[in-house]
């Protein structure tokens, strides 16, 4: 995306840059910001701490419902347009115009939030909305998907404004992320490193997804995987009347992380699920980790059958 220094600030990563614009838009005025809904509970709560107040709006099969901001009440809005987070669906051609319009219109503030650009499999990478209209679009990367997450790096190229205050907020709040790594980052861009890492990883996760995908559909097979098209996470839409926190308690039980797609949600109601990262695992990891969740899920819906002849999950396991 072709940018020039005046508008990029290199970042503590997302969150940080999130925290640190989070401040600069109150400083500016506003007192609330429009998020995504379901979306990762952990920036809410950052939002609150740093005296935004969040306003949830509904994600559909088109991605961030766009017709909802205007009554909102909101002027800025955080938004995952290419792989939205969690449920993986790319905000459609006609919500992207409308949510530019929006921000044209009202004098608003898009922040992109594109966290996982570099892993695309069956969709092709969509231009990022910034380039639409750099004027009203932040947008945001990091390394925390590509490298590691405690690298804390991060990208910011938004409008001169907004860099100029963030730059100003960072120099008096932080004095700036650690340079060292920085350097040591370059040094692996500049040599290539960086470019063969991307191509390796990109083989290796393809065919991790491969693994999973055939685990899904040999022992789930009532369930559905979303957003697996791109990034490095999966969604497991369950069936309708399976509640998916119960499901995460007894995984965690075996040793299996994941979250219930229902912690996602904040005021709107959905489909159960799962959302399993699944880069970090060995493939025959992945499989067992999916058979073990086929069999607690067979001993839940035992028990929902018979609940008083059967032993508890937990005495089974
Ligand atoms: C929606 C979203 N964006 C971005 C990130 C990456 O954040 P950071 O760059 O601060 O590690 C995460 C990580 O959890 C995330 O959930």
């Amino acid at each position: 995306m072709p940018t020039s220094t005046d508008d990029l600030v290199i970042t503590g990563g997302t969150f940080d840059a999130l925290a640190v614009i989070a401040d600069c838009l109150r400083e500016a005025g506003h007192s609330t910001i429009a998020v995504e809904d379901p979306s990762n509970p952990h920036l809410l709560r950052m939002f609150t701490a740093h005296g935004l107040e969040p306003v949830p709006i509904a994600v559909d099969e088109e991605g961030l419902d766009v017709s909802r901001l205007d009554g909102s009440g909101c002027r800025a809005v955080l938004v995952t347009p290419a792989h939205q987070y969690p449920l993986g669906v790319q905000l459609s051609p006609q919500r992207r115009r409308a949510l530019i319009d929006w921000a044209i219109k009202g004098d608003c503030l898009v922040i992109e939030d594109d966290y996982d650009a570099e892993y695309r499999y069956d969709r092709a990478a969509l231009g990022a909305l910034r380039t639409l209209a750099p004027t009203v679009v932040a947008y945001l990367g990091t390394l925390s998907k590509t490298l590691a997450p405690g690298l804390r790096i991060g990208w910011l190229a938004a409008p001169a404004w907004l860099c100029a205050s963030v730059r100003n907020r960072k120099h008096v709040g932080d004095r700036g992320d650690n340079v060292i790594t920085q350097a040591a980052v370059r040094e692996f861009l500049g040599t290539g490193g960086y470019d063969r890492h991307l191509r390796s990883t990109r083989l290796q996760y393809r065919r991790l997804r491969e693994n999973l995908l055939e685990s899904v559909s040999t022992h789930l097979p009532d369930c559905t995987p979303i957003g697996i098209e791109a990034g490095l996470h999966v969604v497991i839409r369950l069936p309708e009347h399976e509640q998916d926190s119960t499901l995460v308690e007894h995984l965690a039980t075996a040793g299996i992380r994941v979250a219930a797609l229902t912690a996602y949600r904040h005021h709107h109601s959905g489909f159960p699920g799962l959302v399993l990262g699944w880069a970090q695992a060995r493939p025959n990891q992945l499989a067992t980790s999916i058979q073990t969740l086929a069999g607690i899920r067979g001993i839940l819906a035992s028990e929902r059958r018979t609940p008083a002849a059967r032993p508890g999950l937990r005495d089974s396991l």
